[in-house]
């Protein structure tokens, strides 16, 4: 037994790896091994033998299993040193310089159009991306036959089989958010909407998700006048010039009557865009007086109330105003085209601070 002890305890204090360590238990513990072997013969003992050995047997393999743990404990514990001596990291070292995010330009021209018009007393509202049917087209005076919702290039919603309503689409245009402003709050109103929306559309100028700033104003007394003047005023004041002249060309949509598109005065010399000169026109967004159907939808009586409406492309005025050639680079996320043309994090547009930078 003291030959056996001295054997292993030797082989295993001497093991180079977990490998041999494992060759050395099948060896002296496993069911074949030697201690164990030896414990078979117990049987063949008497019984005051068997005493005396068996004790002693049991005694020795615990100190085996014992010397295998603690061996293999100390051997992954420098195959752990090992490894640290070769991942080190200096925690203390200064880290990398950050670079600052920047503004995307969307969202820069977004406030810039916010700061404007709560100049004017505007508040921000807000709807669903995915709309219903209803508010997308019916409550804006376009029925189900009407062209417009064919020119729409909508995205519809999936329903179930056999279920019969109107799909719900991704919202066409933020016209939508005019009727649950007033469905909520009831006339007199003053709101901007900002908000993505989405055309199933794609080229230099279209993307299938864009943004579209609404404007609604709901009063006693507004008229064309006032819609005439506040868009002067937000031209001015987000082109950042002093003057500014505007055409108001007659047009159609169903949920405006009258109806205007508004053209800027511009001069494209060599290639950049002057605004408030020259002899272009340069259309800039849809607008008019609120269809009286259209306050219906809204619950608004139409002979107490009545006001104007307009929608404005974010992403094309910000391509104006900032000189962006291509719509699609927008929505690419390149690092290199957000360094460039996005705007300091901490520079919130005002009025009083300016607008950009
Ligand atoms: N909803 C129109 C569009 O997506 C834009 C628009 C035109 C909105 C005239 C208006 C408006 O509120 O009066 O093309």
């Amino acid at each position: 037994m003291d030959d056996l002890r001295d054997k292993y305890l030797t082989a295993i204090a001497a093991a180079a790896d977990e490998a041999a360590l494992e060759d050395l238990r099948v060896q002296a513990v496993g069911k074949k091994g030697e201690v164990s072997l030896q414990m078979r013969e117990l049987g063949k003992m008497t019984a005051e033998e068997r005493q005396v050995a068996g004790p002693k047997l049991n005694a020795l393999k615990d100190e085996i299993n014992s010397a295998l743990a603690a061996k293999k404990q100390a051997l992954g514990d420098a195959a752990l040193d090992e490894r640290l001596k070769t991942e080190w990291l200096d925690v203390t070292l200064p880290g990398h310089r950050r670079r600052p995010g920047t503004i995307h330009p969307i969202s820069q021209v977004t406030e810039e159009v916010a700061a404007i018009f709560a100049d004017m007393g505007f508040s921000v509202a807000e709807g669903p991306q995915v709309e219903s049917d209803w508010y997308n087209f019916d409550a804006l005076n376009i029925p189900g036959h009407h062209p417009a919702r064919a020119e729409m290039d909508t995205f519809y919603m999936h329903r179930a089989e056999g279920d019969e309503r109107p799909p719900h689409v991704l919202r066409t245009h933020t016209s939508p958010v005019q009727i649950r402003s007033m469905q909520d709050h009831g006339a007199p109103i003053r709101i901007i909407a900002p908000g993505r929306v989405y055309r199933a559309d794609y080229d230099q100028t279209h993307t299938p998700m864009f943004h579209q700033v609404e404007g609604l104003a709901i009063d006693k007394d507004i008229s064309m006048a006032n819609l005439k003047w506040c868009l002067e005023e937000f031209v001015k004041a987000f082109f950042e010039v002093d003057d500014v002249e505007l055409r108001f060309r007659a047009s159609h949509f169903p949920f405006t009557e009258p109806s205007a598109e508004v053209d800027i005065r511009c001069s494209w010399e060599g290639g950049t865009l002057k605004i408030g000169e020259g002899d272009d026109w340069l259309e800039i967004l849809g607008s008019g007086m609120v269809h009286p159907h259209v306050l219906r939808s809204g619950n608004i009586d139409p002979d107490q109330w009545q006001g104007f409406a307009f929608g404005v492309g974010i992403d094309r005025i910000a391509m104006l105003k900032y000189g962006i050639p291509d719509l699609r680079a927008f929505f690419d996320s390149d690092l290199r085209w957000l360094r460039h043309y996005g705007f300091a994090n901490l520079d919130v547009p005002t009025l009083h601070g300016g607008l950009s930078r």
